[in-house]
């Protein structure tokens, strides 16, 4: 008697774990990546190529079929240098991180990196405004 009166309550409560189930998967849903972007994978946004983060000027596919295969393209865009030290930075992952040999290609990218990503104030953000400061504890 007692069991029947247990699955009783189970179904009762059964009913309501699968009402609150049904929101999750509602929820679930409005956090779904959009469908775009699985088509998306070489788009171009506001001159940004947005699977990488890379500006998309002449010779940008090159820099993402060889550059961002190791590490992030991030670590290629937040470094700015002149020509001889992208040059260097190359030789450098050539000698001890087994990148490749660029062949016709490192100039291209050199171009690029020089003209993107130059040493210069340009990668600086912003100065902070409207910041809400908080004491540490
Ligand atoms: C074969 C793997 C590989 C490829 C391909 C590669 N890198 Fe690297 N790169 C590395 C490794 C490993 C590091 C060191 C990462 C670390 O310190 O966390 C690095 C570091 C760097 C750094 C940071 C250097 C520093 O002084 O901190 C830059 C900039 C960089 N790579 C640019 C490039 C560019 C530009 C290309 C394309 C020509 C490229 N990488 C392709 C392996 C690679």
């Amino acid at each position: 008697m007692a069991f029947i009166i247990i699955l009783f309550f189970y179904l009762l409560n059964y009913e309501s774990l699968s009402i609150s189930s049904s929101v999750l998967s509602e929820e679930y849903q409005l956090v779904k990546k959009p469908d775009v972007m699985e088509d998306a994978y070489d788009m171009v946004k506001d001159g940004i190529h947005v699977r990488t983060g890379l500006k998309a000027s002449d010779g940008y596919m090159t820099v993402v079929n060889n550059c961002t295969n190791c590490h992030s393209a991030k670590l290629v865009i937040q470094n700015r240098m002149n020509e001889d030290r992208w040059r260097a930075t190359i030789k450098w992952m050539q000698k001890t991180q087994n990148l490749w040999e660029l062949g016709e290609n490192e100039q291209i990218i050199i171009d690029y990196l020089v003209l993107n990503y130059p040493p210069e104030l340009k990668g600086r953000r912003s100065n902070l405004d409207n910041v809400d400061w908080y004491v540490l504890e």
